[in-house]
Formats: C-alpha cells, sequence, structure tokens
C-alpha cells in the first residue's frame, strides 16, 4: 500500500474535523467578544423545549413522509435534542463561518492589492474583528513580517479595496500584529457649530457620530469630564458647550474658572450671567460662595419637601415665588487647581478640592454642575472623589494607554486619529467616537452679541461683591426668607 492515500485521507479528516470545529470556534469568540445574540438564542431555547415538551414535532413528523427518521432510541433522541434546542447558537455560528470565509477571501485580495504579500507568499492573516460600539470595528491581523509603516502607506488602498473607512492603524510589536481601526460610515474631520441641533434648556451638542448628531443635557448628565492631550479641542468644546447652555438657558448662572492664562474664557467676560475667574485665588473666593448656594439650597428644599431643584422650581411656580437658576461651574484646566506648587498654595487647593467634591456629589438635586477640563486625569491632577462623580466623559485623544484607560477604563483614546476635535464619549456604559463641532471665539462672540457690563480687569471682577455669583447668594438670602412671605 502506497503512502499518498494514508495522507491523502489524513488530508480529507483534518478538513473535516475543521469544518466541524469551525462553528464551534466561533461560538467560543461569541462568548469572549459578547457578540451572541443571547435573545434571540434564548428565545429559540425555550420555544424548542415546549415543542419537545408537548411532543409537537413527534405529532408533526410523525403525519409526515419522514416518520421513519425520527430518533426513538433514546442516545439518539438526546442528540437529536440537544441540536435542536440549540440550533438558534449553530445557526448564528454557521453564519459567522460563512461571514468570516467571505471577509478572508475579500482581504486576501486586498492584501495582495495592495502589496502586503511577501515573497514567499506570505499574508496578514486575520486573528478576529469585532465592534468597539455600534460603528467602530477593530481588526487584528498577523503582521506577515511588513513593519507597521507598510500598512499605513497602503490604508487607502485597503480602504477601496474593503469599502472601509479607517480611521487608525497600529502595531503590537512582541504578538507581531496589526491593529486596524475602521468603519462602514465615514467620519467627517470638521462639524461646524449649529445651535438648531441642541436647542432645548439644559442641551447641548456632544459631536457628530457618524450617523447622527449626539447630543446631551445637564439633567440626564449632570457633571462632565472633558480630557485629553493638548491641542485636541478641550476649550473649544467648551467654548460652544457653554454658548449652547447659555442660548438655551439664559438664566443659567455661570463660574468659568480659566486657569491657563485667563484666555479662553475671556469672551464671555463682562456679560451678565458670567463670572470669569483666572486665578486659584479668586476661584477659591467663589467656590465658597457657591458652597453656601449649596448649604442654602438644600435647606430650602428640605423645608420645602422636594427632592430636587426642578421640583422645587414646579412647585412655586404656581405661587409665582422664587425661581432658583442654574448653576454651571467650568473649570479650565483642572491640574492648576489641584497640584499645589506655582499657581496655588495647599491650603487653597485644599479647599478648592473639598467644594468641588460636595458639588459634584450633591449639586445635581440643588441645580450646581461642574464641568472639568485637564489634560492630566490622574489621581495627583483630579481628585479621584470628583472624578467618580462626573458622569459624562468626553476624552480627546491620549498620548498613552495609561491616560487613556484613567479617563475611560480602556486605550481607546489612544485609538483616536489625531485630528482635532475628535473624541470619545463615554456615558455609562456607552462609548462612542463623535466629532465636535468647532466654534471659533469671533462665531461665538456674534452669537453672544454685545457684552453688556462695563470693562474690568480679571481678579476684581471675580471677587467683586456684585458678581453674578456673590450677587445671586444675597438675592437667595432674601428669597431664603419663604416664599409665601
Ligand atoms: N472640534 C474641532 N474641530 C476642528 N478643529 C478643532 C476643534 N477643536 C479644536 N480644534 C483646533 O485645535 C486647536 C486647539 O484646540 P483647543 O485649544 O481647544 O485644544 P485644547 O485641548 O484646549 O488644548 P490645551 O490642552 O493645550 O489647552 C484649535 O485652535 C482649533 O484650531
Ligand atoms: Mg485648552
Amino acid at each position: 500500500m502506497n503512502k499518498q492515500p494514508i495522507v491523502i485521507r489524513i488530508e480529507i479528516i483534518l478538513k473535516n474535523i475543521s469544518f466541524l470545529l469551525a462553528p464551534i470556534k466561533e461560538l467560543f469568540y461569541g462568548i469572549k467578544s459578547n457578540t451572541i445574540p443571547w435573545q434571540y438564542c434564548a428565545c429559540w431555547m425555550a420555544a424548542s423545549s415546549f415543542i419537545l415538551l408537548l411532543r409537537i414535532d413527534h405529532f408533526l413528523i410523525s403525519h409526515s413522509r419522514f416518520k421513519s427518521l425520527y430518533p426513538y432510541y433514546s442516545p439518539l433522541y438526546k442528540l437529536y435534542a440537544f441540536s435542536f434546542a440549540t440550533l438558534g447558537f449553530w445557526t448564528w455560528a454557521w453564519v459567522q463561518v460563512k461571514k468570516r470565509k467571505e471577509k478572508l477571501s475579500k482581504l486576501t485580495a486586498a492584501f495582495k492589492n495592495a502589496g502586503l504579500e511577501s515573497k514567499i507568499g506570505r499574508l496578514p492573516n486575520l486573528i478576529s474583528d469585532f465592534s468597539l460600539d455600534p460603528i467602530i470595528r477593530k481588526m487584528r491581523v498577523t503582521n506577515a513580517g511588513f513593519p507597521l509603516s507598510k500598512f499605513q502607506e497602503q490604508a487607502k488602498y485597503l480602504d477601496a479595496e474593503l469599502g472601509i473607512y479607517i480611521d487608525l492603524i497600529k502595531e503590537d510589536r512582541e504578538a507581531r500584529t496589526i491593529d486596524i481601526i475602521y468603519s462602514h460610515f465615514p467620519m467627517a474631520n470638521e462639524v461646524p457649530y449649529v445651535p438648531d441641533e441642541a436647542s432645548k434648556s439644559l442641551e447641548y451638542i456632544v459631536g457628530r457620530t457618524r450617523a447622527y448628531t449626539l447630543t446631551t443635557n445637564f439633567r440626564d448628565t449632570p457633571h462632565l469630564l472633558v480630557a485629553g492631550q493638548t491641542g485636541g479641542g478641550k476649550s473649544t468644546f467648551l467654548r460652544q458647550l457653554i454658548l449652547n447652555i447659555h442660548l438655551n438657558s439664559k438664566s443659567t448662572k455661570f463660574l468659568l474658572i480659566d486657569l491657563k492664562g485667563g484666555l479662553e474664557f475671556s469672551l464671555f467676560e463682562n456679560r451678565k450671567q458670567f463670572v470669569v475667574v483666572p486665578s486659584v485665588l479668586a476661584a477659591v473666593e467663589e467656590l465658597k460662595s457657591i458652597d453656601k448656594i449649596l448649604d442654602e439650597r438644600m435647606t430650602l428644599l428640605k423645608a420645602h419637601q422636594c427632592k430636587d431643584l426642578e421640583s422645587y422650581n414646579r412647585k412655586n411656580e404656581a405661587a409665582k415665588a422664587v425661581y432658583l437658576d442654574r448653576q454651571m461651574i467650568v473649570v479650565d484646566e483642572a491640574a492648576e487647581m489641584f497640584l499645589a506648587g506655582h499657581h496655588a498654595k495647599s491650603k487653597d487647593v485644599q479647599i478648592a478640592r473639598g467644594i468641588l467634591s460636595r458639588i459634584a456629589r450633591q449639586g445635581r438635586a440643588v441645580g450646581v454642575h461642574l464641568v472639568i477640563a485637564t489634560q492630566r486625569p490622574d489621581s495627583r491632577s483630579l481628585d479621584p472623589q470628583v472624578k467618580a462623580n462626573l458622569t459624562g466623559v468626553l476624552c480627546f485623544q491620549m498620548m498613552n494607554d495609561a491616560s487613556s484607560i484613567a479617563v475611560l477604563g480602556n486605550g481607546r483614546a489612544t485609538d483616536l486619529p489625531k485630528i482635532p476635535g475628535r473624541a470619545i464619549w463615554k456615558n455609562g456604559i456607552e462609548m462612542l467616537e463623535v466629532q465636535t463641532p468647532i466654534l471659533t471665539v469671533e462665531e461665538a462672540e456674534r452669537f453672544l452679541g454685545p457684552s453688556e457690563k462695563p470693562k474690568k480687569n480679571g481678579l476684581s471682577s471675580a471677587i467683586d461683591p456684585e458678581s453674578s455669583f456673590t450677587a445671586d447668594m444675597k438675592s437667595k438670602k432674601e428669597d431664603y426668607r419663604s416664599p409665601q412671605e
């Protein structure tokens, strides 16, 4: 007997085994990446168990011409019942096998056409391909001996060949793998600011995803963290957020703490609803007055048995009594506030930390909201207690995985392309890539119109007893006598 037929036979057996193993592998990947449609599979399991229990299957088959095929023999029946009940999972797994095959042949052609085939015919091999969010996917392939630069050079060919939009290509040198972050939807690299896209009270635009404009509001997300390395677009985002909230909720008061020299928020200076403070010392003074507002509002809500500011205002609307407006505290470069040293004394830092932490914990109910922007999200530069209460997170590109993990819990912000305004929005478990709207200082000034108050220099206006916040406190004190008085 010659050897050839045995080898061929073994090959056939191996092929069949791998054919049978393929759906099991897909099920394993599905469980690992949590992509199995559990609800549908569970529904099928419940329905099939019902059919088996009532022997509906037996009834139907015994009345057909296939009745001789029904597995009466016990072990065979067990196998049949198991396969029938888990059919949902197997169907899904086979569809995945088919999709993977199609993808592989497409990929093979794409890599060949993009010149990513080595002299010995080696091609990058697909390891995994899964979704990072409903729109973005991550494909991992072996590098087939090619450097990262070769993949990056060929990105536009791969884009065209595969009909996808590649955002980023990066490599894991040790594992010799290449990660391709892509989507089937194009993403704009610049999005204009259109205030009508978020026109409800306390609503603002987060950015444009690949499919729609994402908006949120301070009722659903009471406090916000804006993080990212320099030049990402934090201050530009804060500018449009402040303007949007101002245009939508004219009674909202803003304390803008600008610790980068007082330049970012200067366009809001000398305007009625805004107080701009350029130093930690001035910020601490204003924060102290907010701390008192917090105390007084808490007492007031308790006295009126209201759970939050909104129910208090509703209750008092009929009586045409006191209306408590929202207060927004925006800090640009929070690290300057939390790190004692050049800009701040440690006593000031302690006070500011304490008050900001209290606002983050209790501000929601009394209508005091916090927006904190920082380049450095580590625990030294941003109080962990404050951070834990900032439920909405917008993270622009980060330099390294550690910073991205500190903000988002994963490395997605390092996967972002280097485009100003590109960020990841995280709210609860939802994580979406967005392009934040661009709003220049000049445009913002046009929306705001001419300033109402005479110009004063930063610090003096900040601790001015008639500044918006301290003045608000005064008026509140009068209000607190009792709306019915
Ligand atoms: N959404 C955007 N779309 C397009 N370009 C943007 C966007 N946001 C910012 N930019 C561009 O990037 C530049 C830097 O933005 P910005 O000053 O907001 O960054 P930053 O994150 O605040 O940086 P830093 O941490 O140094 O203060 C802007 O001058 C603008 O040209
Ligand atoms: Mg900035």
